[in-house]
């Protein structure tokens, strides 16, 4: 093949990237540790796959940064997921040292990649990768939306028994408690949920979507949640890769839509071959342009934290 994806960190939802990749046959992967040893087997592994599976992406498993050569798009998962009682910003400095470093490998190895950023806490680590790398703007970005906003396609689906895949859902905003899940803009086979759905559970609905990594870590105890992660971050890599202009919710850098600049954060972004190409804004309640704006609030008082 000669497309090429590179995965920095290989745990658990680098190697379940590397895992929907291969199934895809969307591109090569390697996937990148510092831990000696592990990425390679864990390649090996999925290239054994490969035969029964029915794919024929190579799947390689490397220590070196070189091997972020010629790759295409850059997923960043390495970092420390949550344990149970740390919320994501309890990861913020942890997590700055590791994304700071790896974006000098990316700069020096992978100049004119994508880098698609999943550590977190999310949209203050894509900010801090975009600034280390000195990409633009388009090419840095952040897997979220995706993920919140089939967490919600999934409890809608789980209330009202009718196919995931019909159900669009949107959510916008940090990737954190101060998420805004859009009622209004979730639909069911074209029909707006509140026309299926009475209030009261859609709220329950859209309280369980903003705590819906929490719920995960809670329950597996050791770690966060990787399967719908890396799926999530794997459609972000077709939508750039095969052009398809899909979409998406994805942090993106604002430059005033919404009211907010500087700072990235979770809209709707059209995600092409140029990686960010528009970002679309909706027309938002005044309750959701609030709770918008909240949300980034607190990403503006983190990022001082960071020296930004
Ligand atoms: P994990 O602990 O299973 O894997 C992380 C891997 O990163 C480890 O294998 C570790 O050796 C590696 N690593 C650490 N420093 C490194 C470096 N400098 N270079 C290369 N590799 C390095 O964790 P998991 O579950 O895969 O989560 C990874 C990150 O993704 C966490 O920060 C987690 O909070 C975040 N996450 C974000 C989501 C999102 O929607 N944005 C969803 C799920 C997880
Ligand atoms: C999640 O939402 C922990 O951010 C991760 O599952």
């Amino acid at each position: 093949m000669n497309r090429k994806i590179a995965v920095v960190g290989g745990g658990n939802v680098g190697a379940t990237c590397a895992m929907y990749l291969a199934e895809a046959n969307l591109a090569d992967v390697v996937l990148l540790d510092i831990v000696q040893g592990m990425p390679q087997g864990k390649g090996l592994d999925l290239t054994q796959a490969g035969p029964v599976r029915g794919y024929n992406a190579k799947v390689t498993g490397s220590n070196k940064w070189t091997d972020l050569k010629n790759a295409d798009i850059v997923i960043m998962t390495a970092g420390l997921p949550r344990k149970p009682g740390m919320s994501r910003e309890d990861l913020l400095k942890m997590n700055a040292d590791i994304v700071g470093s790896v974006a000098k490998q990316i700069k020096k190895y992978a100049p004119k990649s994508f880098v698609i950023v999943v550590s977190n806490p999310l949209d203050l680590m894509t900010f801090h990768m975009q600034r280390k790398t000195g990409f633009p703007k388009s090419r840095v970005l952040g897997q979220a939306g995706v993920l919140d906003s089939t967490r919600l396609r999934a409890f809608v689906s789980m209330e009202l028994n009718i196919a995931m895949t019909d159900i669009q859902a949107m959510v916008l905003g940090g990737h954190g408690d101060t998420m805004v899940p859009l009622a209004r803009y979730t639909t069911v086979g074209g029909i707006p949920i509140k026309e299926l759905i009475p209030a009261d559970r859609i709220k329950a609905i859209s309280q369980r979507t903003a705590g819906g990594g929490g719920e995960i870590v809670k329950l597996l105890k050791t770690g966060s949640a990787f399967y719908a992660p890396g799926a999530a971050s794997v459609s972000m890599c077709r939508s750039i890769l095969c052009d398809e202009k899909r979409i998406l919710p994805a942090s993106a850098y604002l430059t005033g839509q919404y009211g907010i600049k500087d700072i990235y954060i979770g809209v709707p972004v059209v995600l092409g071959a140029k990686g960010v190409e528009r970002i679309l804004e909706l027309k938002l309640t005044k309750g959701e342009k609030a709770a918008l704006q909240k949300s980034a609030k607190t990403y503006k008082k983190h990022l001082k934290e960071l020296g930004y």
